[in-house]
């Protein structure tokens, strides 16, 4: 037999809020025959988003090759997806059933670095691009590559993305928390930075890096030109590596908000000693492909044998699977001008683009709207981290608890509040604690993904809940 005591600890240890204990309930009740929202994670085509029709059409038939031998057949394919397929296949005659290169096909990692060159004007080294099934595993490798022991540490935003502290634990480095500026649109802020790493550096910790994801998760915040030079800046100072996490890069919704990558930000400011690691995914966007584990990331100013360490890092697990690997080629070659699904391309990317924009609009005014909610108005991403009150507990006193029995106790609040909703309400969101939250301060994140009929009503329902909710309480 194998017991839990068995495992590695560290396994045990690792915690990853967004398919927690919550959405394990909100499965047992939808087995019950509960309608329930999943509003828990940026999975968009689960919640009835339809995928790209360019990008089915050339997955299909560079899985299915023998579709291009029968003219019949492709009647049903836009003709350039039915060129693209074929010319993929002539990149790759092996087809998809075979492993690739382990950083890589060849001419993906080209096209990827293409579009980065594009988009940022800037010169981009098709080598220093490694294709993974999807950012996560990017962001793993980078994590593992860079602790060297236990006690080096990694700056990761609070609230954050729970890859990051998961894996941390996994891999046994310190977590160095560096609270967002919820006051400040949550943008990074210099002094709190500065304070983080100095503390950790105090206790013997050896910071690496800092990970920064923008657009943010769960914030929705969109950082600013000059907020990302600062971060650079930051970095530099302290010799550290930078993590930028843009999976969201084409998620942005305020008119006032535009991505700035931080690769052209440094090429902007001619920094070029400190690496640069950046990841992005076909998960999101509006391609929102999750389930094809489609990404990659792109190393800087790093030297050549380091890189090298990195690819074999790759070539332990052989490949990225190579589905993902021609997808995420469509990501970033959509149809153009004058292509036969140019027009079809555009029609669906706006519609998916816009309908995110009103949603995150609904929930934004809705949400702030209530008594006791407050949260940002999502600016770009999927999700709104949104602060709720609640009254004070009789008989307890937070000012008598440490800080851990006070982190500890939050969490139980903002968990029992999830759950109630949950079992009230059929809306699954993810408790603020599973983030990180400023002490003191209670959240929810939820996303803007459910259909946009049904936003409203999830507005309206979570209104009714809190109002209820914060009534019992005040009874107790
Ligand atoms: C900030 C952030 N980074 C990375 C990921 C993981 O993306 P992927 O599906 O490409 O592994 C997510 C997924 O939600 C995310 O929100």
């Amino acid at each position: 037999m194998i017991h839990l005591e068995n495992l590695n600890k560290k396994l045990l240890n690792a915690q990853y809020a967004v398919r927690g204990k919550i959405v394990i309930r909100a499965q047992e009740l939808e087995a019950q025959g509960k309608k329930i929202i999943y509003c828990n994670i940026g999975n968009p085509q689960a919640l009835k988003q339809k995928p790209l029709t360019y990008v089915r059409e050339v997955l299909s038939l560079v899985e299915f090759p023998k579709l291009l031998d029968n003219p019949e057949f492709q009647k049903g394919f836009h003709p350039d997806s039915v060129r693209r397929a074929k010319y993929i296949l002539s990149q790759v005659p092996e087809g998809v059933g075979a492993y690739s290169q382990s950083a890589g096909i060849p001419f993906v990692r080209e096209a990827v670095a293409d579009f980065i060159s594009k988009r940022d004007s800037i010169p981009v080294d098709k080598n220093r691009i490694i294709l993974t099934d999807g950012a996560s595993k990017g962001v793993q490798s980078v994590l593992f590559a860079l602790l060297k022991n236990d006690n080096d540490g990694v700056l990761i935003p609070i609230p954050q993305y729970p890859l990051y502290s998961a894996t941390l634990t996994l891999y046994g480095g310190k977590q160095i928390d560096y609270f967002l500026d919820e006051n400040n649109h949550w943008l990074l802020n210099e002094k709190i930075l500065t304070e983080s790493i100095n503390k950790a550096i105090e206790q013997n910790i050896n910071p690496v890096a800092i990970v920064v994801i923008n657009p943010g998760n769960p914030t929705g915040a969109v950082l600013s030109y000059e907020n990302i030079k600062m971060i650079v800046n930051f970095a530099r100072k302290y010799n550290i590596s930078i993590l930028a996490d843009e999976v969201y890069q084409e998620n942005i919704y305020d008119e006032n908000s535009k991505f700035y990558s931080f690769a052209k930000v440094m090429y902007d400011m001619k920094v070029e000693d400190v690496p640069l690691f950046s990841f992005h995914s076909m998960s999101k966007g509006y391609y929102g492909e999750c389930g094809h584990r489609a990404g990659y990331f792109e190393l800087r100013y790093i030297p050549e044998d380091v890189l090298e360490q990195f690819i074999k890092l790759q070539s332990i697990s052989l490949c990225s699977n190579v589905v993902g690997q021609i997808a995420t080629y469509l990501m970033v070659s959509p149809p153009k001008p004058g292509d036969e699904s140019y027009e079809l391309f555009i029609k669906e990317r706006d519609s998916i683009l816009n309908d995110l924009k009103e949603k995150a609009r609904i929930l934004g005014e809705g949400l702030n709207s209530i008594p006791g909610m407050k949260c940002e108005f999502p600016q770009g991403a999927m999700y709104a981290f949104v602060k709720f009150d609640l009254p004070e507990e009789k008989g307890v006193d937070i000012e008598k608890m440490s800080a851990e029995e006070r982190k500890n106790y939050e969490a139980k609040r903002d968990s029992a509040y999830c759950l109630a909703l949950l079992e009230e309400t059929g809306i699954c969101v993810v408790p603020g604690s599973g983030f990180g939250q400023l002490p003191g301060t209670l959240h929810f994140r939820t996303t803007f993904l459910p259909p946009k009929e049904d936003m409203e009503e999830l507005v309206s329902k979570i209104r009714k809940f809190h109002l209820n909710y914060v009534e019992r309480l005040k009874k107790e």
